[in-house]
């Protein structure tokens, strides 16, 4: 099956900082507003089995509240320890008053 996007928000629905849990195809994700950009990004922790929307969002980074860890939400790279693998990212669109995620 071709990936396709799914709307998953309106554009207005979330606030700076704020994040909402999705499902795309099967996958827990999180769309995360930083500063006014959406990212989406997996819902869990590379670094164990923990979720993310029990962090916060700054700065472009979403902060694993667990150990800490802070990754990059356009990279899905961790920048602190003790996460070392990336967590996955999406591409996400704007378009009609939607927000759009691509999960395939
Ligand atoms: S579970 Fe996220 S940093 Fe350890």
């Amino acid at each position: 099956m071709m990936a396709e996007y799914v709307a998953v928000a309106g554009v207005g629905e979330l606030k700076p900082a704020q994040m909402k849990r999705v499902e795309v195809a099967g996958r827990k994700l999180l769309l995360c507003n930083s500063e006014g950009r959406y990212f989406c990004v997996d819902e869990m922790c590379s670094h164990e089995d923990y979720s993310l929307y029990l962090g916060c969002i700054k700065d472009g980074k979403i902060k694993c509240s667990l150990h800490g860890s802070y990754f990059d939400l356009a990279s899905g790279k961790p920048t602190c320890e003790p996460a070392e693998e990336p967590i996955r990212t999406y591409a996400v669109k704007i378009e009609a008053g939607q927000v759009w995620v691509l999960a395939g």
